[in-house]
C-alpha cells in the first residue's frame, strides 16, 4: 500500500458509534487473519482502527476497565511532553492536533483514529469518501485528516522508502517470534518474544505484559477470555499500543546546516556532495543508501543489487563510534551490543526497549515542489505492549540522553529537540563538535492509541454501557 489517509474521530454518539464497528467488523477492517497470497495480492486498501483512553470511555466502557490502563495510556501523549522533550515549538501548545492550541482539537476529544491504506491515490480517495458518509451517519465527528504516502524507490526490483532528509528509512525492524519469518541467520540478534509487541503472549521478561481487563458483568455474553489475574476478563488480548507522532521535517533547515558545516567531512577533495554526504550519514548512523556505517570509510558503499545489511554490531569493530558515532540517531535508538557493562547483557536489555515503526511521509517530495515546501514529515507510528518501557524508553532515556557516550548536552542529531546543544563526531586524530545545534524535526500532534484484538473489538462493538 503505498498512500494513507489518518482519520481523527470524535465519538458523539455511543450507539449509532458502536453500530458502525459492528458493520467494519464484517469486512471493511483489515485483521492479522493469514488470507492466501492471491487474496492478499488482490486487495486493494486496508483498514484499521484505535482508540484513545477518552475513546474507549465515550464508547461506553465502565470506570473500572478504564482504570486497567496504564498509566501513560491513560496521561496520553500531551500530558507526557515532559518524558518525550517535547517543548518549546514542539509543545503540546503548538501541536495541530492532541495538543493545547486553542481552536485545534485537543486530547479529550481525539477518540478515534482510522487509518486507511490504499494502492493508489484514486482507491484511497473512493474508500475514503465512502467511509466518510459512513461514520458521519454513525455519530463520528471528523476533527483531522492527515495525508500521507510513502516516498517509493524501485532498484533492482526491490523497494525502499526514503524519509525526506533522504535517507532509506524501515530497514531495521524487530522480527516478532512465532508470527514473522526468522530474518537471515547472520542477522544481530534473534527474534524478539511476541509479547513485546502484542498483548497476551509471553514477552521478554518471561511473563505477559500487564493486560487492560473487564469485570464479568461488562461481558454478560462472554465475548473475552478470562484474564491473568483475579476473576476477570482479558480486554488486552491480541491487541497493542500505538504512539503516533506528526513529526514536522524542516528539509531547507537541515540541507542549509550541512552546507554551513561540510569542512567538518575528513575528505581531501573539492567534492562538496561527497562531503554533505558524510556529515549527513554520520548524524542519522547510515549512509544515505541505508548501508551501516564503518570506521574509515569516507564514502557509501555501492550496494548493488544487494539489500542494506542488518547485521552489525558496535563494540567489536566501533567501540569509539568512528564509524557510527555514538550519539547518532541508530545507534541511539538501538544501541544493540553496545552498552554496559558488556554485550551479552547489553542485547538482552535491548530486546526489551525494542518498538515496531511504521512510518510514513506527508507533504510533498522534494522533486515535485522544486523544494521549496515547508509541511514536509513523517507520520511516526510505534507499536509497543508497553508504552512506557519501549517507546517512551527509547526517546526520553536513549535519543533525549544528554550524557550518553560520556558527552555533554547532546541529544538525537536528527530527530530530538534542540535548544542549543551540540554534537560531537569521534574523528582521528581530533573529535569535531558543532555547538548550538538547531531542531530538525518539530512535533506536530499526536497522541497514544490502543488497537484491539478481533474479540475485543467484538466486545467493544456490543458493550452495553453502565446503567446510570
Ligand atoms: C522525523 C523523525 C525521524 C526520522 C527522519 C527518522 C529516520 C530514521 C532512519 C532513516 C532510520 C534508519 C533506517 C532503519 O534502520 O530502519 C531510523 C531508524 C530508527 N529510528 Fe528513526 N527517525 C525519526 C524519528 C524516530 C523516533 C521519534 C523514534 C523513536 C522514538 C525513532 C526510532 C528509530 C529506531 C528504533 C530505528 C532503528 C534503529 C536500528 O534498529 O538500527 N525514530 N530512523
Amino acid at each position: 500500500m503505498t498512500t494513507a489517509a489518518f482519520l481523527l474521530l470524535k465519538i458523539e454518539h455511543a450507539g449509532p458509534a458502536r453500530a458502525w464497528l459492528q458493520e467494519i467488523l464484517k469486512g471493511d477492517l483489515t485483521t492479522a487473519e493469514e488470507i492466501p497470497r492471491e487474496q492478499r495480492e488482490r486487495r486493494h486498501a486496508c483498514l484499521n482502527i484505535a482508540f484513545t483512553w477518552h475513546g474507549l470511555k465515550a464508547l461506553g466502557l465502565d470506570e473500572d476497565a478504564l482504570q486497567s490502563f496504564p498509566y501513560e495510556f491513560r496521561r496520553g501523549m500531551a500530558e507526557r511532553a515532559h518524558v518525550l522533550g517535547d517543548t518549546g515549538p514542539s509543545a503540546p501548545e503548538h501541536w495541530d492536533f492532541g495538543g493545547k492550541r486553542p481552536g485545534s482539537p485537543p486530547p479529550e476529544d481525539l477518540h478515534l483514529l482510522v487509518m486507511l491504506y490504499a494502492r493508489n491515490g484514486d482507491v484511497l480517495r473512493n474508500v475514503l469518501a465512502h467511509q466518510r458518509q459512513r461514520m458521519a451517519a454513525q455519530g463520528l465527528r471528523e476533527l483531522s485528516c492527515q495525508h500521507a504516502a510513502h516516498l517509493r524507490e524501485e532498484k533492482d526490483g526491490q523497494i525502499f522508502f526514503r524519509e525526506h532528509f533522504g535517507f532509506r528509512d524501515s530497514l531495521s525492524q524487530p522480527v516478532i517470534r512465532g508470527f514473522m519469518r526468522p530474518p537471515p541467520s547472520e542477522d544481530y540478534d534473534s527474534p524478539i518474544a511476541a509479547g513485546e509487541f502484542i498483548l497476551g503472549h509471553e514477552n521478554e521478561y518471561q511473563e505477559k505484559p500487564p493486560s487492560p481487563s473487564v469485570s464479568p458483568r461488562q461481558d454478560p455474553h462472554g465475548r473475552l477470555g478470562p484474564a491473568e489475574h483475579g476473576n476477570r476478563k482479558d480486554l488486552g488480548l491480541n491487541g497493542t499500543y500505538l504512539a503516533l507522532r506528526k513529526l514536522e521535517q524542516d528539509v531547507e533547515g537541515f540541507e542549509a546546516f550541512l552546507e554551513q558545516n561540510k569542512a567538518l567531512a575528513p575528505i581531501d577533495s573539492e567534492d562538496d556532495a561527497k562531503k554533505k554526504e558524510w556529515l549527513k550519514a554520520k548524524l542519522m548512523g547510515r549512509w544515505p543508501n541505508g548501508a551501516p556505517l564503518k570506521p574509515d570509510q569516507h564514502e557509501a558503499p555501492d550496494l548493488g543489487s544487494h539489500p542494506p545489511s542488518n547485521a552489525f554490531g558496535f563494540v567489536r569493530e566501533d567501540a569509539g563510534g568512528l564509524g557510527c558515532p555514538v550519539t547518532s540517531h541508530v545507534r541511539r535508538t538501538n544501541p544493540r551490543d553496545s552498552l554496559a557493562p558488556n554485550p551479552d547483557l547489553s542485547l538482552k536489555m535491548n530486546r526489551r526497549h525494542r518498538i515496531l515503526r511504521r512510518a510514513v511521509a506527508y507533504g510533498p517530495s522534494g522533486e515535485e515542489d522544486g523544494k521549496a515546501s515547508s509541511g514536509r514529515g513523517l507520520i511516526f507510528m510505534a507499536l509497543n505492549a508497553n508504552l512506557g518501557r519501549q517507546f517512551e524508553f527509547i526517546q526520553q532515556s536513549w535519543m533525549n540522553h544528554e550524557k550518553a557516550g560520556r558527552l555533554f548536552n547532546e541529544r538525537d542529531p536528527v530527530a530530538s529537540n534542540h535548544e542549543g546543544g551540540s554534537i560531537t563526531l569521534p574523528i582521528k586524530p581530533l573529535r569535531r563538535c558543532v555547538m548550538d545545534l538547531q531542531s530538525f524535526v518539530t512535533m506536530k500532534g499526536g497522541g497514544y492509541f490502543f488497537l484491539p484484538g478481533v474479540k475485543s473489538l467484538e466486545f467493544l462493538a456490543h458493550l452495553q454501557p453502565p446503567a446510570v
